[in-house]
């Protein structure tokens, strides 16, 4: 009510309140490199495309006359409850769009009152966001499980709800409009600052830096070992302490090291249980074999996603793999989705066909790059309107009571 308050009184938005000029002016007021990298996508981006286009294939037909005075958007996840259905995605290497975006997006988030996925790329450790709202923590499986270990360690000292774990990126996808600018965030040092800022990670810098060298160095520039300083700095008191000169040359290699593991497999995931007491979401789930096989490995839930079609071109969009999941799965446990999700109406689509939760990627970015911290709160708290207003207006009270059917 009070988005539509501020809108019929005449205020100006700080942030376009339309998806596409929010899309438009974000993009505009990012630099050329960060709007590739957020904007991109695989290959020649038709899942990116695809993403959206599901959202029109669904319709539904709304109601009347079913007193629709009070709605209820809350949700259960994992015997915690939340106001809103909705999240907003983990999203890495941000300081790209501005400078301290994560506390930015943390601070965005909690005004609006949904939970932050505080990525494993984050240019911010876990710890500097405690007390900043709701979180839950991204995990990328790196080659160290000891590594592993360590981040889920902090992930629940530093009070974060859940783990979210990114199945779909044990590579980086063949993204070009990157490739093109030469420019992948990672080796220059954005985004690692769970790495510089964790003890584990330091020993392992530390032994690389003392061990003899055998076969070619890794390809680390001097401008990734620069960046790596930088964004230390950033991080006074962590990053810089526990990795001592020599060693940040030694950081960057041995992050590149211990990012990707592609052997990860089911067997991997059956030992989560026991390293961590914190639900636990697999993100990435497309086929419904791949969701039964989680509820198999006793995980808490599943996030449907194609990480907004940045890593497999083609592959199925989000939207069109939920059904699917969602019958797998038979209540057994909640299912989330993100991946294309751009207004209200997507996040009430989303729920009508079976998604718990909803997780908000790009378009917070956007916000972000606008407005900082005030852009994130008004894009999630104009989604939230949205929904509100299209459950009502469908005659529902919740967007899971919603029909919805197949255009075509
Ligand atoms: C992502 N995503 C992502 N996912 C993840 O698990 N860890 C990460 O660090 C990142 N980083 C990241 C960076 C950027 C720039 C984007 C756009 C996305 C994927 C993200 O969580 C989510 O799946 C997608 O953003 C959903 O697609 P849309 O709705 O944003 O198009």
């Amino acid at each position: 009510e009070q988005v539509y308050r501020d809108g019929v009184s005449g205020r100006r938005p700080r942030v376009p309140t339309s998806a596409a000029e929010l899309e438009r002016r974000g993009r505009r007021a990012m630099s050329r490199r960060a709007d590739a990298y957020v904007g991109g996508g695989a290959g020649a981006e038709a899942t990116m495309r695809a993403n959206r286009a599901a959202f029109d294939r669904w319709e539904t037909v709304p109601r009347v006359l079913r007193d629709v005075g009070t709605r209820d958007h809350s949700v259960d996840l994992f015997g915690r409850r939340h106001e809103h259905p909705l999240l907003l995605a983990p999203i890495g290497a941000l300081d790209l769009v501005r400078r301290d975006a994560d506390l930015e997006v943390a601070r965005g988030a909690a005004a609006a009152g949904v939970p932050m996925i505080v990525s494993n790329q984050a240019g911010a450790a876990m710890e500097s966001l405690a007390g900043v709202g709701r979180r839950w923590f991204q995990l990328y499986w790196s080659t160290s499980d000891e590594l592993v270990d360590s981040f889920l360690a902090r992930a629940e000292a530093s009070g974060c709800e859940a783990v979210v774990v990114t199945l779909d990126t044990t590579m980086l996808g063949w993204r070009p409009r990157d490739l093109d600018l030469g420019h992948l965030p990672f080796s220059r040092g954005l985004g690692i600052a769970q790495y510089t800022s964790d003890p584990v990670f330091a020993r392992l810098a530390r032994e690389r830096a003392a061990a003899p060298r055998s076969g070619p160095a890794p390809r680390v520039t001097p401008a990734a070992v620069r960046t790596l300083l930088e964004i230390s700095r950033h991080h006074p008191g962590r990053a810089l302490d526990n990795l001592r000169s020599p060693v940040p040359r030694a950081a960057v290699e041995t992050f590149l090291d211990v990012y990707s593991r592609p052997q990860l497999s089911w067997d991997d995931i059956a030992t989560l249980r026991s390293r961590t007491a914190l639900p636990v979401v697999l993100k990435g789930v497309l086929h419904p074999d791949d969701a039964r096989r989680a509820v198999d490995a006793g995980v808490d839930a599943v996030l449907v996603s194609n990480h907004g079609g940045r890593q497999v071109d083609h592959a199925v969009a989000a939207l069109d793999a939920l059904p699917g999941v969602v019958e797998a799965v038979a209540d057994r446990m909640p299912v989330l989705l993100d991946s294309g999700v751009r207004t209200g109406g997507d996040v009430a689509l989303a729920l009508a066909l079976g998604a718990r939760a909803v997780c908000l990627g790009r378009p917070f970015t956007w916000g972000l790059a606008l407005a900082g911290a005030a852009g994130v709160a008004q894009v999630v708290s104009d989604v939230l309107a949205e929904l509100d207003l299209t459950v009502g207006l469908a005659g529902v009270r919740s967007a899971a009571e919603l029909e919805v059917r197949r255009r075509y």
